[in-house]
C-alpha cells in the first residue's frame, strides 16, 4: 500500500472527527471519517427495515445496496443508492443501533476491506476510528489515540446535537457514551485501543486546534527533525 497514512482513533465525542478533518486540511490530505462507513450501512439496514441483529440479513443488505463514499471538500459525502445521506447517518437512531453493526465481526471485516480500499485511492491520507491504526492500517506512518474524559465528551456531543437542531438530555448522552464505550471496548474483533505505537493525546483541556497543532507538530518534527517549523 503507497498511501501514506495517519491514523486516529479514540471513543465517542473526543473530538476526532473535527481533529482529524483539520490536520487532512492542513496536510493536504483526503479524510476518512470510518464511522460514517459503520452508519452509513446502518442506516441502509434500518430503512430496509432489516432485523439488525441478523449478521446474514445485513449482508444481504450491503450486497443489495450501492454505498459511495465521496471526498468531497473536507467532508466524506455519504450516497446509499444514488440519495446524499451524509446528514442522516448522524441521526441519534442511527448513532444508538450502530453497535450491532460494529460488534459482529463478518460486517467488520467487510467494511475494513471498504475503507482500505477507498485509501488506496489517494496519495496522502488521514483517517480516523476505532481500529485504524491497530487493524485497518497497522502500517501507517503516524498514529495517534485521543482520549478524554467521558463528561466533556457528553458535553461535546450535546452541543453538537444542539446545534444541529436536536435537543436529548444530557444525561442520556452520559450514559450512551458510557455504554459505547463499553461496547466499543469488549468487542472481540477490532476493540477500541490504541496501538502500541501510537501517540496518546488526552482533549479534556485542549480544543480542537490545540489537538491538531499537537499532531501536526510531532508529525512535522519526525519529519523534518526538531527545530524547523
Ligand atoms: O465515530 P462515530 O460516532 O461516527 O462512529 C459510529 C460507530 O461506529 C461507533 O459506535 C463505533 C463504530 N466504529 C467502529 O466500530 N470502528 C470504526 N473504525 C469507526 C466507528
Amino acid at each position: 500500500m503507497n498511501t501514506w497514512i495517519t491514523t486516529i482513533d479514540g471513543p465517542a465525542g473526543v473530538g476526532k472527527s473535527t481533529a482529524a478533518r483539520m490536520l487532512a486540511q492542513r496536510l493536504k490530505a483526503v479524510f476518512l471519517d470510518t464511522g460514517a462507513t459503520y452508519r452509513a450501512v446502518t442506516l441502509a439496514a434500518m430503512r430496509k427495515k432489516a432485523d439488525l441483529s441478523d449478521v446474514q440479513a445485513v449482508i444481504t443488505v450491503m450486497k443489495q445496496t450501492r454505498f459511495e463514499f465521496m471526498h468531497e471538500g473536507d467532508v466524506l459525502k455519504v450516497i446509499i443508492d444514488g440519495q446524499d445521506c451524509t446528514q442522516d447517518i448522524r441521526d441519534p437512531r442511527v448513532t444508538q443501533n450502530v453497535r450491532h453493526i460494529a460488534a459482529a465481526p463478518k460486517l467488520r471485516t467487510r467494511l475494513v476491506k471498504l475503507q482500505q480500499a477507498f485509501a488506496s485511492r489517494f496519495d496522502k491520507v488521514v483517517t480516523e476510528g476505532r481500529d485504524q491504526g491497530t487493524v485497518v492500517f497497522p502500517y501507517a506512518q503516524f498514529k495517534f489515540f485521543l482520549t478524554a474524559d467521558p463528561a466533556e465528551r457528553a458535553r461535546r456531543r450535546y452541543e453538537e446535537l444542539k446545534a444541529a437542531g436536536k435537543e436529548v438530555e444530557f444525561e442520556t448522552l452520559v450514559e450512551q457514551i458510557v455504554q459505547r464505550d463499553a461496547s466499543d471496548e469488549n468487542r472481540s474483533v477490532g476493540p477500541l485501543k490504541p496501538a502500541p505505537d501510537a501517540v496518546l493525546i488526552d482533549t479534556t483541556a485542549i480544543d480542537a486546534q490545540g489537538v491538531v497543532q499537537k499532531m501536526f507538530t510531532f508529525i512535522h518534527e519526525k519529519q523534518h527533525g526538531k527545530g524547523q517549523k
